[in-house]
């Protein structure tokens, strides 16, 4: 009888019989690994718990839940750790062939446990009202300027994708270092307490510059810079997979703000000419989409640079237009344009939000990074010329 037992315990399809006093002590054996394996488990929920503690600020957010949805036990459930999904927000948010080619878990159970997540979610219909009281609990990070914060409507807002579109010299790249500082502050101090991921694609990330800035603002800039996560990307692939590995580093590191800086600059510099355009935007799109389910599952907002290409096709107006197409235009939340104004000035336009109007401001480049600039009846002027030739 126990024989009987034991042969069909271990038949993985094939039946093997085995000793009873061996198999005691194997029995043995597989116990003592499974405690062990438990209490390791349990310490990483937990090391996940402590970094989530601090990066999320939507109540919805869950912990490492994997194992609470139906149909992921102990050996799916560390095949989706590893491919960087831990909770049912990335779960829900990611296609499921993704899923399935990340984790190699196979499609139709990949579809059982994204159900499962949405349901443990409650992503069913929702009314306006309580989007709305979601949305009101959204977090703005300032740029240091107040006319720029008023323009983007109270700071750069989690949930969602800024794009700052500008020629070379525009002062992309001086906001990213800004924000690099002020996303540390408190949330009281227009911060978003937490740390950042930047990566550099053009290689134009400078520590000392960021230091200056942090000093300027009355902080230590060991320690902010001690915040900073930085990933130079050498190419538009590399870009990729650092994008992708955000999923998972996120979470652990309490990250609070993502920074592109540039968005497209390898790929316009790797994809030459009409017949290599199709498979580039498609590159570019897989990429900004995963930006934008960033922003939802971890409730961040990603901050995205974007270059100018002329038109030399232009009579009237700006020549410059933003790179990358209506794949760009249709990924990014937030547009805002910024060009050169008069007396080092820069000038910053809205040029497409889905809940800011089409307006402008004027800010400067300071040892602090970015302050407000003064409007006096000469940049009025000037902004009027400056309407006339709004990119489009
Ligand atoms: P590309 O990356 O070339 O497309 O340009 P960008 O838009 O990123 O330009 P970036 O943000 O690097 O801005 C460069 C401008 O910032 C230059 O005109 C510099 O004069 C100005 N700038 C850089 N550092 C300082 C500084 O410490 N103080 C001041 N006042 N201006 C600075
Ligand atoms: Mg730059």
């Amino acid at each position: 009888m126990q024989e009987t037992w034991l042969i069909s315990a271990f038949s993985h399809g094939q039946a093997t019989y085995r000793h009873p006093r061996k198999w005691k002590l194997r029995r043995l054996l597989s116990f003592i690994s499974h405690l062990l394996c438990c209490a390791l488990d349990r310490r990483l929920k937990n090391d996940t718990s402590r970094a989530l503690a601090g990066v999320t600020v939507n109540d919805n957010m869950k912990n490492d839940d994997l194992e609470n949805l139906e149909g992921v036990g102990p050996a799916i459930a560390s095949r989706f750790r590893s491919a960087g999904m831990t909770t049912a927000e990335v779960i829900v948010v990611t296609p499921p062939k993704e899923i399935a080619e990340k984790t190699g878990v196979g499609f139709n159970t990949v579809l059982n446990i994204v159900e499962s997540a949405r349901k443990m979610l409650s992503l069913n219909f929702t009314t306006a009202d309580e989007l709305w009281k979601k949305r009101q609990t959204m977090c703005k990070c300032s740029t240091g300027s107040k006319n720029l914060d008023k323009l983007l409507g109270g700071g750069i807002a989690t949930q969602a994708v800024t794009e700052f579109i500008g020629e070379f010299g525009a002062g992309k790249t001086q906001i990213c270092f800004k924000l690099c500082v002020t996303a540390q502050l408190p949330l009281e101090e227009g911060g978003l307490n937490g740390s950042v991921v930047y990566v550099d694609t053009e290689g134009t990330f400078m520590p000392e510059r960021i230091a200056e800035i942090a000093s300027a603002s009355g902080l230590d800039p060991e320690k902010v810079l001690a915040h900073i996560f930085l990933a130079r990307a050498y190419n538009s692939s590399h870009q990729g997979l650092l994008i992708d590995h955000l999923f998972k580093f996120c979470l652990e590191n309490n990250v609070k703000l993502v920074i592109v800086d540039s968005m497209i600059g390898h790929f316009r510099g790797e994809y030459i000419g009409m017949g290599a355009l199709s498979e580039r935007q498609q590159a570019l799109n897989s990429q900004l989409h995963k930006l934008l389910r960033l922003t939802e599952a971890f409730n961040l907002p990603v901050v995205i640079t974007n270059q100018v290409q002329a038109n030399p096709a232009t009579f009237f107006g700006d020549p410059n237009k933003p790179a990358g197409g209506n794949i760009m235009a249709h990924a990014s939340t937030h547009r805002v344009y910024i060009r050169k104004g008069g007396k080092g000035t820069r000038i910053a336009s809205i040029i497409d939000s889905p809940s800011l109007p089409e307006s402008k401001t004027r800010f400067k480049i300071t040892e602090k990074g970015v302050e407000d600039a003064q409007e006096g009846k000469e940049e009025a002027k000037e902004d009027d010329e400056e309407a006339q030739v709004q990119p489009k």
